[in-house]
């Protein structure tokens, strides 16, 4: 796992943004793995930025979303579809029929659950995972005590995401109460994994998911698992951590004497 503290919100994003490029460039058909909430949004700032001044091509990429809300169609302001509309999809050219978001608002859900791991299957895989981390430590809705081999599904959410989350919503009674989101099993066969977290409020869980014992109980534990997971914190998120110091010397080292090997875990 390389750890990556970085000093600002801003470069954070930069940063993450710029091994998508890397990955674009080198594959522009790549299956991205996207994530939602209020971490990335920079992240796809900057990609929007890549694609209108460098002309950054997405036309060929494909994408799968972690998760949706219950019961909210894409076109819901607080759907995680409309989200990704909104904050990349309707800013840069990709291919409309290549975009997977789970759908909320389907009637036969294991059914539905199934047909999106299949389209991951199809698509070869998913290249790179962008994932947030939740209050709880989740990653994408794998609240504590998912399996560490779920796959996708229906998750109930706790109360401290639904409290988290309502600041989205006019009201805590209209945060929905369950998701559709993939399994932890099926973040950890993404080839790459991203993880991103900015601010104090992360410190802790941080902390806890990245030097602590591996366990159900804090999902994003579980990428300690994974051969090749690129963790970009700003400098508020990563103020606990008990290595911050050494993280800090391998980025500066990797920068003055070998460029190339940023982002690429070894
Ligand atoms: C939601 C999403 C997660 C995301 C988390 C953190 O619960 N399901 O994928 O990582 O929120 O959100 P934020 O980035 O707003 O802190």
């Amino acid at each position: 796992m390389e750890i990556i503290i970085s000093e600002t919100y801003d470069e954070m994003s930069r940063l993450a943004a710029d091994m998508i490029k890397h990955q674009l460039l080198k594959k522009p058909s790549s299956v991205l793995g996207l994530a939602t909430g209020s971490t990335p949004v920079g992240l796809y700032k900057e990609l929007i930025r890549l694609h209108k001044e460098q002309g950054l091509d997405f036309s060929q990429v494909i994408t799968f979303n972690l998760d949706e809300y219950l019961g909210l169609p894409p076109s819901h302001d607080q759907s995680y579809h409309y989200f990704m509309d909104q904050n990349l999809f309707h800013h840069v050219n990709v291919t409309p029929n290549n975009i997977h978001v789970p759908y909320g608002h389907t009637e036969d859900i294991e059914e539905f659950c199934q047909w999106y791991e299949d389209q991951i299957e199809r698509a070869g895989g998913i290249d790179i995972q962008i994932l947030g981390i939740g209050g709880d430590g989740h990653i994408a809705f794998n609240e504590p005590g998912s399996s560490l081999g779920s796959r996708t599904r229906l998750k109930t959410l706790t109360k401290q995401t639904i409290d988290d989350n309502a600041r989205f919503f006019e009201n805590e009674a209209d945060v929905p109460r369950f998701a559709v989101t993939m399994g932890v099993g099926t973040i950890l066969e993404a080839r790459k994994i991203i993880m991103l977290a900015n601010g104090a409020k992360k410190a802790d869980i941080v902390a806890q998911a990245l030097e602590g014992p591996v366990t159900a109980q804090v999902s994003a534990s579980a990428l300690q698992l994974h051969p090749d997971v690129v963790v970009i914190l700003d400098a508020e998120a990563g103020k606990t951590l008990r290595r911050a110091d050494y993280y800090k010397w391998v980025y500066n080292e990797k920068k003055r004497l070998i460029p190339g090997m940023i982002g690429k875990t070894t």
